[in-house]
């Protein structure tokens, strides 16, 4: 069920660092609303603020000015922030880092039940976790007794998600999730992470640099440039009919495989792609 409450809003949100002559503006002064159950896209170069936005929505950061707003309720009401964790997830660039080597994958899964205010019964937890891997295509027994060094990247990120699959928040952040994975993989991450929003019925927040991809899977494009977002509308206002400088450009950076789509498919078969929430994968 949707509901009429923004998940987030932003209102002259801004993340600064350091002070006098090192100050710097990481996010600066953003405004926006992201309506529930929508896959919201951020866009924009390396070192624009995507990840300092995305960690404010976390509670990771904390906003220096301005208000944040989640579900209706500035999003430091609640003072324990795992319970902002248990509504809000995210997956990172890099899978490694939110998993502690010297664990096993499948405890350090078991371990995310923690977060919940009532920890099911044991058979309930490892059957969950079951069926979070298959649903990422992993069969179980072929991470039983591994450790996350033992992984690839590419299976590292599917764990990530099947985290997700086992803590079903309302929102997921998903930060580059796709950076670690080859082309292919890609497509069936970005596949996942559909079915995962269907299923679930999540809020989404996609952040990349790469506005191709953005078009098939968001509703709603925000561009970042230099801490500001400086473009936001629906992805074929952005993509079709650019008004930022920035936007352009990040249309030209557009990896040659989406781009010839963008270019070629017919606005019926870019709907109809888009409708299905489909990648082209070759
Ligand atoms: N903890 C910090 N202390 C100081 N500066 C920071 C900190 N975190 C981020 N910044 C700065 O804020 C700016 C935005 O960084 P951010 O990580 O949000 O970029 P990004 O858009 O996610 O880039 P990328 O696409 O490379 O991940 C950068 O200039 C970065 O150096
Ligand atoms: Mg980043």
């Amino acid at each position: 069920m949707s509901s009429n409450i923004p998940k987030f809003e932003a209102r002259a949100l801004t993340r600064t660092y350091g002070h006098g002559k090192k100050l710097r503006t990481a996010v600066d002064n953003v405004s926006f609303t992201i309506a529930d159950g929508q896959i919201i896209s951020l866009v924009g170069q390396s070192g624009c603020g995507k990840t300092v936005l995305a960690k404010m929505l976390l509670r990771l950061e904390r906003p220096s000015s301005g208000e944040l707003y989640f579900a209706g309720k500035p999003i430091a009401a609640v003072h324990d922030r795992r319970e902002h964790w248990r509504r809000v997830q995210a997956v990172f660039q890099d899978p490694f880092s939110a998993f502690n080597q010297f664990f096993t994958i499948r405890s350090q899964l078991k371990s995310s039940f923690r977060l919940f205010e009532e920890r099911p019964p044991d058979a309930e937890m490892e059957a969950r976790i079951d069926r979070a891997l298959r649903a990422v295509n992993i069969e179980p027994r072929e991470i039983d007794g591994k450790y996350p060094f033992e992984l690839s990247g590419g299976q590292m990120q599917r764990m990530l998600l099947a985290r997700i699959f086992i803590l079903r928040p309302e929102v997921l952040i998903a930060d580059e999730p796709t950076s670690m994975v080859d082309a292919c993989s890609r497509a069936g991450i970005l596949e996942y992470l559909m079915k995962l929003k269907r299923e679930l019925s999540m809020t989404i927040v996609f952040v990349t640099h790469d506005i191709g991809l953005a078009y098939y899977v968001s509703d709603s494009i925000f561009i970042m440039h230099e801490g500001r977002i400086v473009e936001q509308g629906s992805p074929d206002e952005v993509t079709q009919a650019p008004k930022s400088e920035i936007t352009r450009q990040l249309l030209d950076d557009i990896p040659q495989l989406n781009r010839d789509w963008l270019e070629r498919a017919t606005p019926a078969e870019r709907g109809a792609m888009r409708a299905k929430r489909m990648v082209p994968a070759s």
